[in-house]
């Protein structure tokens, strides 16, 4: 894998419509890997989120680097990797030959993350922190200009199929107050309905699994409905609304 592709996929990232839906993958059929990527590719999808899970950080597994190799060999999409591992730093290296785009690592974990996400960008890869439903905004704050994105979690993570937890829409709201052009992703229990609260303060990624595959063989069909929930929500109104997002700020 050559760093102009990263640098590709990077750019479809940053220009893609807002609000962004990405999907995850863990509800995806494994044994089926490149027929799945192409039908979320068909379907629509701009990029994928990969839930990484090490069975310590949260209490399950899920897959590492020589899984998302392969799958880099199969698919162009812009891969946003969620680490949830206790160790990110040991571990950075393997993900980046892998060929992952976005390296989200957990405010949790590496409470003092500057010299890690610096790591994370001159691999080339853009750099995010992730911040579990207790952890406040005031934890990654002084790290803001060191991110292209924020990853607020709006369940514990561990498990798809969770019920969203509205008490983060706080959070989201303060963050986009804080930094007008940053993106912003939602995690855990996005749906057409959640979609449009999160939208509407201020995230401009909302994550999906069970929301996108629940629908199995009509991926489109689940992608419009949470874009069309989200921008409904938005409407309606409730957040500080400023939606462009300025890729010199990303
Ligand atoms: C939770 C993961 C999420 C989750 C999303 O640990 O980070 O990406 O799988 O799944 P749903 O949309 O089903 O909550
Ligand atoms: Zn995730």
């Amino acid at each position: 894998m050559s760093s102009g592709h990263r640098v590709a996929r990077l750019g479809v990232l940053d220009s893609a419509d807002r609000p962004l839906v990405t999907p995850s993958l863990l509800n995806c059929d494994f044994a089926r890997m490149t027929e799945e990527l192409e039908a979320l590719r068909e379907a629509g999808t701009v990029a994928v989120h990969l839930d990484v899970m090490d069975g310590h950080f949260v209490p399950n597994l899920s897959y590492g680097p020589p899984v998302i190799a392969d799958w880099r060999k199969r698919t162009d999409l812009p891969f946003d990797a969620h680490l949830m591992i206790s160790e990110p730093a040991r571990y950075l290296d393997d993900f980046v030959r892998a060929g992952v785009d976005v390296v989200i690592v957990h405010i949790e974990v590496v409470p003092q993350p500057v010299s890690l996400l610096r790591r994370i960008r001159a691999s080339g890869c853009q750099a995010s922190l992730a911040l579990n439903p207790p952890t406040p905004v005031s934890a990654i704050e002084p790290f803001l200009d060191e991110l292209d994105a924020v990853l607020v979690m709006s369940v514990m993570p561990g498990f798809g199929g969770q019920a969203f937890e509205g008490s983060v829409l706080e959070k989201v709201r303060a963050i986009r107050t804080a930094r007008p052009g940053l993106r912003i992703s939602i995690d855990g229990g996005i749906n057409p309905s959640t979609a449009g609260e999160a939208h509407a303060a201020g995230a401009s990624q909302l994550v999906a699994g069970s929301a996108v595959f629940r629908n199995h063989g009509n991926y489109a069909a689940s992608l419009a409905e949470l874009v069309q929930g989200a921008r409904r929500g938005r409407q309606r109104g409730d957040g500080p609304v400023s939606t462009a997002e300025s890729p010199s700020l990303e």
